[in-house]
């Protein structure tokens, strides 16, 4: 396995929307597990292969602690087939993308993101073949925040203006006083 290079704003391709996964085979298999491993890495939850410059429909997600691979979601093509509209969740999202320096935990931002409690998802799983799952809370914003970057969105478009452009202002200053550090 290998650890992938993390895109961050502005980087172009997190804007761009990415194509559908015509085969799942050994490359696609592969780049899975390489996504596996950089969220693993980076302390993540979620990567998009986006994410990773590479403009496919293909995320993982793990939000479970054991961490070694085994629990990972692998979804190609994921599509939100259903979407509760009663009733909604909302938790601290933060972003490898949204960030002065991927591997500096501390230069991440956070806000509150209000998502649809409940999402139903079609995906074709690491052999190819269609599943369907219900998530709903953390699972359910997880995955909702990481269709979202297979199209071109990230978590700050779901925040007022106002927030959205102090942390851009924010990461402007970190990314800038980060160029300008002395050795
Ligand atoms: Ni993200």
């Amino acid at each position: 396995m290998a650890l992938l290079n993390v895109r961050t704003i502005p980087d172009p391709v997190l804007r761009q929307v990415a194509k559908p996964v015509a085969n799942v085979d050994a490359r696609v298999r592969k780049l899975m597990d390489d996504m596996v491993e950089t969220m693993y890495a980076e302390h993540g939850i979620g990567l998009a292969a986006t994410q990773v410059g590479i403009l496919e429909r293909i995320i993982v997600v793990d939000l479970t602690d054991e961490r070694d691979g085994s629990e990972a979601i692998r979804m190609v093509n994921p599509e939100i087939i259903w979407t509760d509209t009663a009733e909604t969740y909302k938790f601290n999202e933060g972003c490898f993308s949204v960030a002065a320096d991927v591997s500096d935990r501390s230069s991440r931002f956070f806000a509150i993101v209000e998502r649809p409690k409940r999402v139903k998802v079609r995906y074709l799983d690491h052999n190819g073949k269609q599943q369907e799952i219900e998530a709903e809370d953390l699972y359910s914003s997880a995955l909702q925040h990481e269709i979202d970057h297979l199209n071109g969105i990230l978590f700050i478009d779901h925040l007022s203006k106002l927030k959205r452009d102090m942390i851009l202002k924010k990461l402007d200053k970190a990314r800038r006083e980060q160029s300008g550090r002395v050795l």
